[in-house]
């Protein structure tokens, strides 16, 4: 498939979004995320090469530096320590796509970003999940102490940093994408909370996800200084517009949480709520 549509629409461009995301999922079940992440990924690596791409983007994620303590920042030189099946397979994406740059000398250019959040994100992420529970007056599962910390990117500042690397960002580079903005995950959760006028009983400490990654922070400097990007959404307006659109979407979200995602969710909470 993958060969047909290079060769009938003669593509000379990837930018490779696709993957299996959820860290979660890949607890549950991590063949699939080698098989779409590494494999998927290999693919589209060795289509490009077949039929000389002018540009692949490879879009992977600050996991795939593992976990920070307290202080410091990722920078693109810090070693890849990837902690779980999900990252795991990003890592090997990422360090695939450059070494067909290094071998084949395919033009490579991979983005590292950090926690994306917005409108149409899937409700097993931690923002669409406590905004929609909120909403429904059901319990929000909070992993372990909550103080785990990510540093947290509305999604079209990461797409405008995406097209400035497709179209200026040299081959064979990387470059991190973070808005600069850490937050604890009880933080946002009591966020939400009260930006919907919801009480904080909602709040239920659950047993925490294995091998759950403290802390992530973006040092993003390098696509600042060499490409002119910065970030031009403010959190606490743009956590404010992505709550108003889930109250506005109930039927995009509600059609999600009643088919197939609740085998899911039941998967991966039932034990989770029973066991603290
Ligand atoms: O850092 C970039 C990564 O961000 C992306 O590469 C991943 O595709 C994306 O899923 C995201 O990974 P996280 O594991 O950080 O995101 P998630 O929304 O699953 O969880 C964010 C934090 O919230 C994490 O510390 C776990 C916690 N959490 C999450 C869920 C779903 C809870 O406390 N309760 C929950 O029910």
């Amino acid at each position: 498939m993958v060969d047909y549509l290079f060769k009938r629409f003669n593509l000379k461009f990837v930018i490779n979004f696709a993957a299996e995301s959820h860290v979660d999922r890949s607890i549950l079940g991590s063949e699939i995320f080698y098989r779409t992440n590494v494999i998927g990924t290999t693919v589209l690596l060795e289509a490009a090469r077949r039929y000389q791409a002018e540009k692949f983007v490879q879009i992977s994620t600050d996991e795939v530096y593992g976990s920070l303590g307290p202080t410091g920042l990722f920078t693109e030189q810090t070693p890849l320590s990837p902690n779980s099946p999900y990252s795991s397979s990003k890592a090997s994406a990422d360090i695939t796509a450059l070494s067909f740059h290094h071998t084949f000398g395919l033009p490579v250019v991979v983005t590292r970003c950090s926690n994306n959040y917005g409108p149409l994100q899937f409700p097993e992420k931690l923002i669409p999940l406590m905004i929609i529970n909120s909403i429904k007056g059901k319990k929000l599962p909070v992993y372990g102490d909550g103080l785990n910390v990510r540093d947290w990117i509305y999604v079209i500042d990461h797409n405008k940093a995406v097209e400035l690397v497709f179209e200026k960002g040299n081959i064979g580079e990387v470059y991190n994408i973070g808005a600069s903005r850490e937050m604890k995950n009880i933080e946002i959760i009591k966020l939400i909370l009260k930006k919907l006028g919801k009480s904080e009983e909602l709040i239920e400490y659950v047993k925490d996800r294995p091998g759950h990654d403290r802390r992530y922070a973006i040092d993003s400097s390098k696509i600042k200084n060499e490409l002119g990007w910065k970030p031009s959404f403010n959190f606490e307006n743009a956590i404010g517009d992505t709550i108003d659109w889930y109250l506005q979407n109930r039927n995009w979200w509600e059609r999600i949480i009643s088919g197939e995602y609740q085998k899911y969710y039941y998967a991966q909470y039932s034990e989770r709520f029973n066991q603290n």
